[in-house]
This record gives C-alpha cells, sequence and structure tokens, in this order.
C-alpha cells in the first residue's frame, strides 16, 4: 500500500519513509525542497535498498496534489510539509499562515475532491503536529486532555490545523485521522546517513550541540540556569526520531486497520534537562561541549514532558531509545556529514 509523505523529504519524513519501508508499505515522497535537499532521496535508497518515488511541488498547489492522488492512489496521507521555526514564525507569521494553515487546507480540499470519485472512500490523514498547542503547561507530564494555547505564530498554525482537522472530520466521519504531537524530536537514523540538517544557525538544542562538538560552534549559549528544575535548565522530552517514524507507522497501521480518529502524543515520557543532554553528548562524542550560561529566551518555559500512555494504549508504541542513543546517533551523522546534505 502506497502513504504519501508531504514534506517527506524532510528530517522527520525521510525517517517515518525509511520506517514505512521496514513495515512493508511503499512511501511516496512529496516535497518542493524550500527546507530540505533532493540529496535525502539517494540516502533513503541507500538505506532501503529501493528508489522511493518523489513528486516535486508544492502543497499550494491544489490541482497538481489531486492529480499526485489520482496517480497514486495512496491509502493514507502524512503531512509533514510546513515551515517550523519559531522565532521565524514571530518575524514574518503571514509566510507561517500561509503555508502551514494554507498547506492543510489545499491537502484536505485535494483530498476530498478525490475521494469524492471513490464510492465509500474513507480518506486517511496522518498530521505532524507538535507539543507547542499545549503553550506553558500549568504541570507535567502532559496528557492530550490538557488546555490547547499559542505562544508564537508557528504554534498557533499547529493549533488551527488540528482545529480544522476536528471540524472535517466531524462533517465527514468517513475521514480516518490521527493527529501526533510530537515533543522535541532529535537524533539520526542509526546508519549515520542521514538525519537533521537546519539551515543557518540551528535554533534548537541537539543540532547546535552537535555543532560545537564537531568544531563548527565555539560553543553552546544555555539559555538561562535559574528555571525551576533540578539544576537550573531547561527541561524537554526528547525522543529519538526513529521512534517518532515508528509512531507513525504504529499511528498509520492502527487508522488503515478501521480504527475512530484520534490525537495522541509522541514523547518519550521522561524529561532531560539541557545540562544532561551536554553530559550525555559529550559521553558520546568524546568531545568537549564548552557552554556559556545566557539570558533566558522569550517563549521558552521550564519544562515540558509527555505523558505517552495513550500511544501506548492506542498504537501499541512506545519510544525504546535512550538519550544517549539519540546523542551516539547524533554524532555519527554529524562527524560523518559536517555540512549535512550540502556538499562540503
Ligand atoms: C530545548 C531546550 C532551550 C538552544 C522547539 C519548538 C517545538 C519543536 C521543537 C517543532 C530549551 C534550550 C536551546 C540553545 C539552549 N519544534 N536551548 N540553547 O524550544 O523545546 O521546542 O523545538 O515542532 O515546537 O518550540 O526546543 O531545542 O529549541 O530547546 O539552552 O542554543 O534547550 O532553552 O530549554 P524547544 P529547543
Amino acid at each position: 500500500m502506497k502513504i504519501l509523505l508531504t514534506g517527506g523529504a524532510g528530517y522527520i519524513g525521510s525517517h517515518t519513509a525509511v520506517a514505512l519501508v521496514e513495515a512493508g508499505f511503499e512511501p511516496v515522497v512529496l516535497d518542493n525542497f524550500a527546507n530540505s535537499h533532493p540529496l535525502v532521496l539517494e540516502r533513503l535508497a541507500d538505506i532501503v535498498g529501493q528508489q522511493i518515488p518523489l513528486e516535486r511541488g508544492n502543497v499550494l498547489d491544489t490541482p497538481w496534489l489531486e492529480d499526485v492522488l489520482r496517480r497514486h492512489q495512496p491509502a493514507g496521507v502524512v503531512h509533514f510539509a510546513g515551515d517550523k521555526a519559531v522565532g521565524e514564525s514571530v518575524a514574518n507569521p503571514l509566510k507561517y499562515f500561509h503555508n502551514n494553515i494554507g498547506g492543510a487546507v489545499s491537502l484536505m480540499r485535494a483530498m476530498e475532491t478525490v475521494a469524492a470519485e471513490t464510492p465509500d472512500a474513507s480518506p486517511t490523514l496522518v498530521f505532524s503536529s507538535s507539543a507547542t498547542v499545549y503553550g506553558d503547561p500549568a504541570s507535567v507530564p502532559i496528557t492530550e486532555d490538557f488546555p490547547r494555547s499559542h505562544t508564537n505564530p508557528y504554534g498557533h498554525t499547529k493549533l488551527v490545523i488540528e482545529d480544522m482537522l476536528y471540524a472535517l472530520h466531524a462533517a465527514r466521519p468517513a475521514w480516518r485521522v490521527g493527529v501526533l504531537r510530537y515533543f522535541n524530536p532529535v537524533g539520526a537514523h542509526v546508519s549515520g546517513l542521514m538525519g537533521e540538517d537546519p539551515a543557518g544557525i540551528p535554533n534548537n538544542l541537539m543540532p547546535y550541540v552537535a555543532q560545537v562538538a564537531v568544531g563548527q560552534r565555539d560553543h553552546l549559549n544555555v539559555f538561562g540556569n535559574d528555571y525551576p528544575t533540578p539544576d537550573g535548565t531547561g527541561v524537554r522530552d526528547y525522543i529519538h526520531v526513529q521512534d517518532l517514524a515508528d509512531g507513525h507507522v504504529a499511528a498509520i497501521k492502527r487508522l488503515l486497520g478501521g480504527s475512530t480518529s484520534f490525537t495522541v502524543n509522541l514523547g518519550a515520557g521522561r524529561g532531560h534537562s539541557v545540562l544532561e543532554l551536554v553530559s550525555a553528548f559529550e559521553r558520546a562524542s568524546g568531545r568537549k561541549v564548552p557552554y556559556r550560561i545566557a539570558p533566558r529566551r522569550a517563549g521558552d518555559v521550564a519544562q515540558c514532558w509527555a505523558d505517552p500512555g495513550l500511544a501506548q494504549r492506542l498504537l501499541g508504541w512506545r519510544a525504546t531509545r535512550s538519550l544517549d542513543d539519540m546523542c551516539a546517533d547524533t554524532w555519527r551523522w554529524q562527524s560523518g556529514n559536517p555540512n549535512g546534505y550540502r556538499s562540503s
């Protein structure tokens, strides 16, 4: 069965493509390479031993999306495509509303049009959401019934797209919708052939630490050590990208098996501080990661980690890889590809 991955050449999408092939599915990557690299397709082929079909284009092009859906007739669609830099979304909210919300509307309209051409169709859609929809949680661990809010336009787009999906499902009960709220995806494929490749200065902790360890950056700025946490630095639920990819496969299987729609947290269910991650990375890489304490970053929360119990019960899935695994796999990718997918 074919599964269409919008944004499938991206960090989470490409790792999900590998997991889908290993589970016997046929992923089709749809991407415009606005925030990903064509080399990913070659690396995918190296890992899975077969070419993954590519549809190159923009999800905002609804007629083109309809054509892709008609030609491939995928059993399901996973919607990864979108912009995801919190800081950029504050500076350029219209780009995020247009690309993220507009892209999701375009995809859902194309799916609805094509589904109408098949009697009794049950369009199946998995959406890449984020723990950012929980805003600043009143407590941890976080369960799916926690109140949602947004603290930046990026998080706002995730919340709006969730609400659009819920409204669509209410109007079209035949649709099968899986909303997956990612916590902090980190790590790289164990082969070292694929990994996170942020453009410019990384916003996120793990890729920044990796670039310090490999010598690309002088030191890490730790954004605050006066939080109400064990060592004063921010605590997050880091989840290995391959565990996250396995969560997508479990979600697809459950939806295609006829399950009702669901929203689940995809997290490891434990928190680690910035300094714990730095220490783990030094152990994994054998390199020092110099750091300086810097002022808090606007919008950061002290602690955020998941209660992944619902995903475990519904999907029979849980994260299995440790923080040491995440650091070791990141280091293998970073040290083997110091410039990511761009040629050295
Ligand atoms: C983690 C911790 C920082 C960088 C964001 C998005 C979220 C999701 C994941 C897309 C925090 C600290 C970081 C640095 C630091 N993205 N830090 N120095 O902010 O939890 O989540 O990325 O879906 O939606 O909000 O992740 O990796 O940026 O920060 O001290 O140079 O590391 O303060 O405590 P975050 P992060």
